[in-house]
C-alpha cells in the first residue's frame, strides 16, 4: 500500500495483484475473534482502495440524487460520493439543490444569504460560472451552494418561462465554457435535492442523465419509492427522455439488526443490478463529519464509512464505463 496520494499504478492487473498478495499476508481472524476480524475487513478494504485511480467516463455522467423521503442519506451521499470520486483522480461538481444547504456545510462552502448561489442561477438566470467555488480540503471538487434565499424559489419559478429547464440550461453553458477555455472537463456533476418532489426536484431531474436513489436500511423504506418512479416516469415522457434510475444505494445500514438486512435483501430482489454491492453503514463518523465543516472522506479517511463510500465510488465508476448504469428493463 502506498500512502502517496497521486501514486498512479503502472498496470491495473500488476497493481490488484500487489493489493491482492499484501491482503493474503494480513494475520488470519475467524470467528472467536470479531474485533480481529472486523479489523481485517477494514484493513484489506484500505489496501485495496488507497490511492486507486478511477476510470474516466467518456463523457460527463450528471447524477441526480433523489428522494422525497427526509433524511435517507441523499446530502451525505451526495458530498462523500464526490468526495471519494474527487479523491479517485477525478473531477466533481457538486450543485446543492437544497434550500437547507447541507451540502455546501459539508464541503465548507460559504453560502450566507446573499452569497451568489443557485438561487441566482434559477431565478435571475445567472451563470453558473460565478456562483462555483472550490471545496474546502479537497481537490477537483467545486460546489454550487445553496443559500436560504432558495427557499423562496419554488414559488417564485411558478410564473417563470422555461421554469423547469433553468438549471440545465446553465450547467450546459458552464461545461461549454470549460472546453472552450481548455479547462479540465468535470467528469461527474452530482445533485443534492431537497426531499420533496417540486420544482427544485424537477429541475434536477431535467439537468440529469441519471437518478440516483438512497435507501436508507429500515422499515418503510420502499414507501413512497413507487410515487418517486411515477415522477421520474412523468419527466421521462415530457421532458427529459434520457433520464433513467442507474443506481440505489443503500444507506445507513446496521448488519447486526435482521430488519437492515430484511430491507437489503428487498431492495437487491427488486432492484438487483442497479443496486451498488457496497453498503453505506451507520457511523458516527459519517454523522459529525458535517458540523466540522468536511466530509468523511477528509474528517476520517480510514474509518468504516469513508471506506463504504469510497468502495460505491469505484463502482460508480467502473460501471460508468462498463455501461452498466446504461438503462435497463427493472
Ligand atoms: N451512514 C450514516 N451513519 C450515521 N448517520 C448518518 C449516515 N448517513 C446519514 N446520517 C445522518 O442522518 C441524517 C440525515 O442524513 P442526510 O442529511 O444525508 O439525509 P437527507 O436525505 O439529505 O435529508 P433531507 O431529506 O433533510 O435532505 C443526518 O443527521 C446525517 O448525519
Ligand atoms: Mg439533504
Amino acid at each position: 500500500m502506498t500512502s502517496d496520494p497521486n501514486w498512479t499504478p503502472s498496470s491495473s492487473t500488476e497493481d490488484d495483484q500487489r493489493r491482492a498478495a499484501i491482503v493474503a499476508s494480513l494475520p488470519p481472524a475467524d470467528q472467536d475473534t470479531p474485533l480481529l476480524a472486523e479489523l481485517r475487513v477494514d484493513a484489506s478494504r484500505r489496501i485495496q482502495l488507497s490511492g486507486r485511480v478511477f476510470p474516466r467516463p467518456d463523457r460527463t455522467r450528471v447524477m441526480t440524487i433523489a428522494n422525497q423521503k427526509g433524511g435517507v442519506g441523499k446530502t451525505t451521499t451526495t458530498v462523500n460520493l464526490a468526495a471519494a470520486l474527487a479523491k479517485g483522480g477525478l473531477n466533481v461538481l457538486v450543485i446543492d439543490n437544497d434550500p437547507q444547504g447541507n451540502a455546501s456545510t459539508a464541503l465548507g462552502i460559504d453560502h450566507r444569504a446573499g452569497v451568489p448561489s443557485v438561487y441566482d442561477i434559477l431565478v435571475d438566470g445567472a451563470p453558473m460560472e460565478g456562483t462555483v467555488a472550490p471545496a474546502a480540503g479537497v481537490d477537483n471538487l467545486w460546489c454550487v451552494p445553496a443559500t436560504i434565499d432558495l427557499s423562496g424559489a419554488e414559488i417564485e419559478l411558478v410564473s417563470m418561462v422555461a421554469r423547469e429547464t433553468r438549471l440545465r440550461n446553465a450547467l450546459h453553458a458552464y461545461l461549454q465554457q470549460r472546453v472552450e477555455r481548455g479547462e479540465a472537463r468535470i467528469d461527474y456533476v452530482l445533485v443534492d435535492c431537497p426531499p420533496s418532489l417540486g420544482l427544485l426536484t424537477v429541475n434536477a431531474f431535467v439537468v440529469a442523465d441519471e437518478v440516483l436513489i438512497p435507501i436508507q436500511c429500515e422499515y418503510y423504506a420502499l414507501e413512497g419509492l413507487s410515487q418517486l418512479l411515477k415522477s421520474i416516469e412523468l419527466i421521462q415522457a415530457h421532458l427529459n427522455p434520457g433520464l433513467h434510475v442507474s443506481t440505489i444505494l443503500l444507506t445507513m445500514y446496521d448488519g447486526r439488526t435482521n430488519l437492515a438486512q430484511q430491507v437489503a435483501q428487498e431492495v437487491r430482489d427488486h432492484f438487483p443490478s442497479k443496486t451498488l454491492d457496497a453498503t453505506i453503514p451507520r457511523s458516527v463518523r459519517v454523522s459529525e463529519a458535517p458540523s466540522y465543516g468536511q466530509t468523511v472522506m477528509t474528517y476520517d479517511p480510514s474509518s468504516s464509512g469513508a471506506l463504504a463510500y469510497l468502495e460505491a465510488a469505484r463502482e460508480l465508476a467502473d460501471r460508468g464505463v462498463s455501461g452498466t448504469a446504461q438503462k435497463e428493463g427493472e
